[in-house]
C-alpha cells in the first residue's frame, strides 16, 4: 500500500546561549514551518514542579507533572519572545526564562522518566508543512529521522556575554561572572548525563557561531537548509 509521509523536521541542537532560539525563529519565518521549543517544556516542568512544592529529585512525581503539563504557546503580538507561554492559564513567559529556571530545567531533564514523559508531547509538534525543533537531543533522540540536523555552538564566554546582554535588556539583575559559571555548570550537566546527553548527531552540520554576527549565522544555516527544503 501507500505509505504516509511524515512532515519534515529540521533539528537545531546545541548548548545554552548558542543562538538556537534566534535561528529557529528565522528559519520559521523563511519556511513557514511549525516551531518546537523543547527547552521550554523542560523549563515548564521544573517550574510547575516547584509550584507544586515537589523535590526536583522526586522522579515519579516530576514525571507526572511533565505528563500532565497544562500549557499553551500563544503567538505573541509584541515583546521580545515569539510566544507567550501560558501554564495552567497563567502567563509564565518571563518566569521560565530566569537563570534559576534554566538550572531547574537541566535538573529535571536528567531524569529518564521526565524525558520519556515529554517524548510524545514533542512528537505531537510534528505537523504540516514541517517542523523546526530546537533543543539538545532533537537530532540524536527525538527526531532521529530529521531531514536536516544542525549543531549550533559557541564558546562558553561568548554565550555568557550574549545571555548577559539579553537579561540586561529585560532589566534582570545579573552578573557576567555568575552567568559564565552557571553556563559551564549547565554544559557539564547536559553533556555528562546518562540519557540523551548533549552532543552533535553523527549526521549533524556543526556551526560554531563564536565571533560570527547573527546575520552570518542565519545565512550559514540557510545555506544548509535551503539545499533540501524548498
Ligand atoms: O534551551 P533551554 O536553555 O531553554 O533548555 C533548558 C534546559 O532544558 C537545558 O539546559 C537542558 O538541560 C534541558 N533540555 C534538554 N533537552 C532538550 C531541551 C532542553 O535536556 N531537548
Amino acid at each position: 500500500g501507500t505509505s504516509m509521509t511524515e512532515p519534515v523536521v529540521i533539528a537545531i541542537d546545541g548548548p545554552s546561549g548558542a543562538g538556537k532560539g534566534a535561528v529557529t525563529q528565522h528559519l520559521a519565518q523563511r519556511t513557514g514551518f511549525q516551531v518546537l521549543d523543547s527547552g521550554a517544556l523542560y523549563r515548564l516542568t521544573g517550574f510547575a514542579a516547584r509550584l507544586d512544592g515537589l523535590e526536583l529529585s522526586d522522579a515519579p512525581s516530576v514525571a507526572a507533572v511533565a505528563r500532565g503539563l497544562n500549557v499553551r504557546f500563544v503567538p505573541a503580538q509584541s515583546g521580545h519572545e515569539p510566544f507567550e507561554v501560558m501554564l495552567r492559564g497563567v502567563d509564565v513567559t518571563d518566569s521560565i526564562r530566569t537563570d534559576q529556571a534554566g538550572v531547574d530545567a537541566s535538573t529535571v531533564a536528567a531524569l529518564p522518566m521526565v524525558r520519556a514523559a515529554l517524548g510524545d508531547r514533542q512528537q505531537a509538534f510534528r505537523q504540516a508543512p514541517g517542523l523546526i525543533a530546537d533543543g539538545r537531543d532533537m537530532g540524536t533522540v527525538v527526531f532521529k529521522d530529521a531531514l536536516v540536523k544542525i549543531f549550533l555552538t559557541a564558546s562558553a564566554e561568548i554565550r555568557a556575554e550574549r545571555r548577559y546582554n539579553q537579561l540586561k535588556n529585560k532589566d534582570m539583575d545579573v552578573s557576567l561572572a555568575a552567568l559564565l559559571e552557571s553556563i559551564q555548570a549547565r554544559d557539564a550537566r547536559d553533556s555528562n548525563r546518562a540519557v540523551a546527553p548533549l552532543k552533535p548527531a553523527e549526521d549533524a552540520v556543526v556551526i560554531d557561531s563564536s565571533g560570527m554576527p547573527l546575520e552570518a549565522v542565519h545565512e550559514a544555516i540557510w545555506a544548509v537548509v535551503s539545499k533540501v527544503v524548498t
